[in-house]
């Protein structure tokens, strides 16, 4: 491993500290490094708050602040080149005086995507750009893939049987994975935005949806109920956190009981339509937990980033299929007796 890159894993070390709190914003981490030694770090805690290389500027002690022309600026992100909440961090750079900066990969927000490296190597900085660069846009996908396709990052989560059966027949809820798996579960949620079940999901297993079992907030919760049949008394108008019911017959906004209804066209295009809207709410990542109908209808349209598929050990006498996941498995793990398979799209890099 190089010296830039053993730097630059630090960066991603310090960027995931903010996961689940800067989105629509990526999450992003900086060190400066003086002749081998670190005098500055920092990363983005929250949307609105100070950029990654802010906070690695304002770190260094009073008595080592001379040191910052001399240091080499480490970021896992292209440094922003527009002023959104806060100023550009270019600006900040070239204030400083800082000559060197190494960068793992691009920005794709409109307005940076290269031109934040160009006002850089303009102004005479010398920039490294690509150490880590896989890692790097793993890191940021979430951002990049909202900005470009002006669209939720989807991630689908369901759990199988050993046989592959989704659901016990009859309309029961029953259990497919253990405690841990349901910690996984709520880690993911609290690292994304939103939440999204279908109608019958909603009725039948009545679900919180919400981050009990991990650190952190809990998302919005998102049902389609095409037809607003779902029954006023499930969790999901409970009031404990919000929740948007996405339906065909009103828009309308209930405080009191935290519930927003949205209203949609149904017919065609319906779901490059819930996440053209998704996106104008800034929801830059979206968690879908079922059912069968709905996941289908991700994989049908190609709408899907990642899938997170658990593996119970216990049959139902009786159950229905689940969904065929069309992607690739590219990591397996095991969470007490459950295996979790990581799927992406075929095509996805
Ligand atoms: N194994 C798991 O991980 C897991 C996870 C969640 C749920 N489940 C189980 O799955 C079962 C429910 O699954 P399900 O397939 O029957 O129902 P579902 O997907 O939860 O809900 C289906 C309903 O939601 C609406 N809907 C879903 N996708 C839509 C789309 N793309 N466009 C428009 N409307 C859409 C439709 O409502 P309208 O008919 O009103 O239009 C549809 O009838 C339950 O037994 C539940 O316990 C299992």
């Amino acid at each position: 491993m190089t010296r830039d890159e053993r730097y630059m894993l630090r960066c991603f070390d310090l960027a995931v500290l903010g996961a689940g709190r800067t989105s629509p914003n990526p999450m992003v981490g900086a060190v400066l490094v003086y002749e081998d030694r670190i005098i500055g770090e920092g990363f983005h805690a929250r949307y609105g708050a100070s950029h990654a290389e802010v906070n690695a500027v304002t770190s260094v002690p009073a008595s080592l602040r001379h040191l910052i022309p001399k240091s080499t600026l480490y970021v896992s992100l292209e440094p922003c080149c527009i002023t959104g909440k806060t100023g550009p961090c270019t600006n900040l750079i070239l204030e400083q005086g800082i000559p060197r900066v190494v960068v793992s990969c691009l920005d794709l927000s409109p307005g940076v995507a290269g031109r934040g490296i160009a006002i850089l190597q303009s102004a005479g900085v010398e920039v490294t750009l690509g150490v880590l660069e896989k890692e790097g846009k793993h890191l940021s996908r979430f951002r990049n893939h909202f900005v470009t396709r002006q669209a939720p990052y989807v991630i689908l989560k369901y759990a199988v049987t050993p046989s592959g059966q989704f659901a016990p027949t009859g309309n029961l809820q029953s259990w497919i994975t253990g405690p841990l798996s349901r910690r996984f579960t709520h880690r993911l949620r609290s690292e994304t935005d939103a939440i999204l079940i279908g109608a019958r999901t909603a009725a039948i297993d009545n679900p919180q949806l919400d981050n009990r079992y991990y650190f952190g907030a809990s998302p919005l919760r998102i049902v389609l109920d095409r037809h607003l049949a779902l029954p006023d008394n499930l969790h999901l108008f409970d009031g404990a956190s919000p929740t948007l019911v996405v339906n065909e017959l009103k828009s309308e906004k209930d405080t009191a009981r935290k519930v927003e209804y949205l209203h949609i066209d149904f017919g065609e295009g319906f779901l490059p339509r819930l996440l053209g809207e998704l996106h104008r709410r800034k929801i830059s990542t979206l968690l879908v937990e079922g059912g069968a109908r709905l996941i289908r209808s991700f994989y049908d349209a190609g709408l899907w980033q990642e899938a997170y598929i658990y593996t119970g050990s216990v049959d139902f006498p009786a159950g229905i299929a689940a969904p065929q996941c069309p992607g690739e498995c590219v990591e397996t793990f095991v969470i007490g007796g459950d295996t979790l398979r990581l799927y992406r799209p075929l095509s996805s890099e």
